[in-house]
């Protein structure tokens, strides 16, 4: 099985390099002219990537509006916008860290504007350090306030106004929103969580007749804004980690953004270095660490009891869209995210001692979003985020022993699953449900073995393997598959 896992890697690797030429050869060509007049709202803008996002948006000629909680930096970032051409430049002072603020910023902006062709979430809160058991628990939740249930809450409102124009809803994450980076471990779970969310509303709304509105996430390296410099020159990756030119960043956005391009990379050297990662992920970590300073290069080949198995969850499902309650989605991630990161923290010291595991329960949804679980799957996603970064900070703090297994389960028939499936249309498609002793089996050995990922169903591996190389193809057959379009819609998307 192993072995057959492999060699569909490597074709599936090969015919990704030849679906790279391809697109290399016949790549869709940007018309500066197409982003005149239109209304581009962006969150963060006072500082950073959004404050260039907002100066080359009013090159081009569109309508900003521009959002961030410090009014006098605005007031200058709006000031500028207008000398360098900007139609109409108009600002909000907005905390977005709660969902009264995203409430405001919609309401506000619905006075300004009758539809909305770009919304630009670029806002964080940053965390740099390696994560261990003193680390200041009482952040997380507002760390993921900011970083993600902030660009839910917003998204969602503003889903009206884009339905209007077919918007663009465009993501800022980051290279950790992909690929696990030590020192980061909370912050990967944030911007993790963002893939998982987004890619299952993507679908959600192409299921709901709303094919035009798209999303494109950002996938952004180490870029030289003042903030970034500040937070990493304290750090051994500020000497082994060439910052990108902040200008030039914000206009591969913009590019990639008006093509309704599903993902965009800057630089764009970082697809090429999630691909190889997908396929050898600790040899990849480990030339990580080894770049970004934290290890010498002679430790470059050496990658990586008792028991903590966390697998409490709650299952929030349905179609996501503007009518979808926001109150309880902090409650989800308390649940199924936050409370894994501080139950694993605290339990730290005596992991330690007796060199133990930590099982970490998650979901196919955790790697691949499915349709209707949204919130589901942007909580499973920040768990990859958050413990492979984990993983990364003990083996560098000298602690290989503990180790940490991500289980990536599918369709279980526990009475829970089985009462959930009736309720979706999942029951009269073609998933099979696996059965729950076979399951618990696969998860014990596969810790006790030490195993990074465990998937069960085994081919669960494969499916992620496809859908990483053809993310657009899969998801339409998945959606066939648990019954939500016919079969005759396989082929649109
Ligand atoms: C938006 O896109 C959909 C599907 O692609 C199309 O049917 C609709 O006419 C578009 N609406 C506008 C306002 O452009
Ligand atoms: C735990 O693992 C580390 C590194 O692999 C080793 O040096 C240490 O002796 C182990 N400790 C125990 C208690 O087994
Ligand atoms: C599934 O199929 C059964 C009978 O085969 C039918 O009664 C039921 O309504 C179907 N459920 C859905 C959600 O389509």
């Amino acid at each position: 099985m192993v072995g057959f896992a492999k060699i569909f890697a490597f074709f599936a690797a090969f015919t990704v390099l030849v679906a790279v030429l391809i697109a290399w050869y016949t790549r869709e060509t940007f018309d500066p002219e197409s982003l005149r007049g239109k209304k581009v709202v962006i969150c963060g803008a006072s500082t950073g990537i959004g404050e260039e996002l907002a100066y080359q948006y009013s090159k081009l000629g569109a309508r900003v509006l521009l959002v961030a909680r410090r009014e006098a930096e605005l007031q200058k970032v709006v000031s500028h916008c207008g000398k360098l051409g900007a139609v109409t430049a108009n600002y909000i002072v907005a905390d977005l860290s709660t969902l009264e603020g995203a409430k405001h910023l919609a309401a506000e902006t619905n006075k300004l504007f009758d539809g909305l062709d770009v919304l630009a979430l670029n806002h964080i809160m940053g965390i740099y350090e390696l994560w261990n058991e003193n680390t200041d628990l009482s952040k997380l939740p507002q760390l993921f306030a900011v970083n993600t249930i902030s660009y839910i809450n917003i998204a969602t409102l503003f889903l009206p106004q884009l339905k209007k124009t077919n918007g663009t809803i465009a993501v800022v994450s980051s290279f950790a929103g992909v690929v696990p980076v030590p020192r980061t471990g909370p912050y990967c779970g944030t911007k993790h969580a963002l893939h998982g969310f987004f890619g299952s509303l993507r679908q959600d709304l192409a299921l709901q007749g709303h094919k035009g509105i798209s999303i494109t996430t950002c996938v952004l390296g180490l870029i030289s804004t003042k903030n970034a410099r500040k937070a990493v020159l304290q750090h051994p990756v500020g000497k082994g980690v060439k910052a990108q030119p902040v200008d030039e960043c914000a206009i591969s956005m913009v590019k990639g953004i008006a093509l309704k391009k599903r993902q965009m990379y800057f630089p764009w050297f970082l697809s090429f270095v999630e691909t190889v990662h997908f396929f050898f992920p600790n040899f990849v970590e480990s030339i990580i660490q080894v770049a970004s300073n934290e290890k010498p290069m002679q430790d470059m080949l050496f990658g990586a009891t008792d028991i903590l198995i966390l697998n409490h969850a709650s299952f929030p499902h349905d179609f996501w869209n503007e009518d979808a309650d926001l109150s309880k989605v902090p409650f989800h991630f308390a649940v199924n995210t936050i409370s894994y990161i501080n139950i694993a923290t605290l339990l730290l010291p005596g992991l330690k001692k007796t060199n133990g595991s930590i099982v970490v329960v998650s979901s196919f949804a955790g790697v691949v979003s499915p349709p209707n679980f949204a919130i589901y799957s942007g909580s499973k996603h920040a768990l990859h985020g958050f413990f492979n970064s984990f993983r990364q900070d003990l083996s560098l703090k000298g602690h290989k022993g503990v180790s940490i297994t991500l289980c990536i389960l599918g369709a279980i028939s526990t009475k829970n699953a089985l009462e959930r499936a009736k309720s979706l249309n999942i029951q009269n498609g073609t998933l099979l449900f696996e059965t729950v002793d076979e399951c618990a089996l696969a998860i014990i050995q596969g810790a006790a073995l030490r195993k990074r990922e465990i998937y069960f169903p085994w081919f669960l591996n494969v499916f992620e393997t496809v859908h990483f190389c053809f993310p657009n193809l899969f998801e339409s057959v998945i959606q066939v598959m648990i019954n939500e379009k016919p079969v005759g819609d396989l082929l649109t998307w």
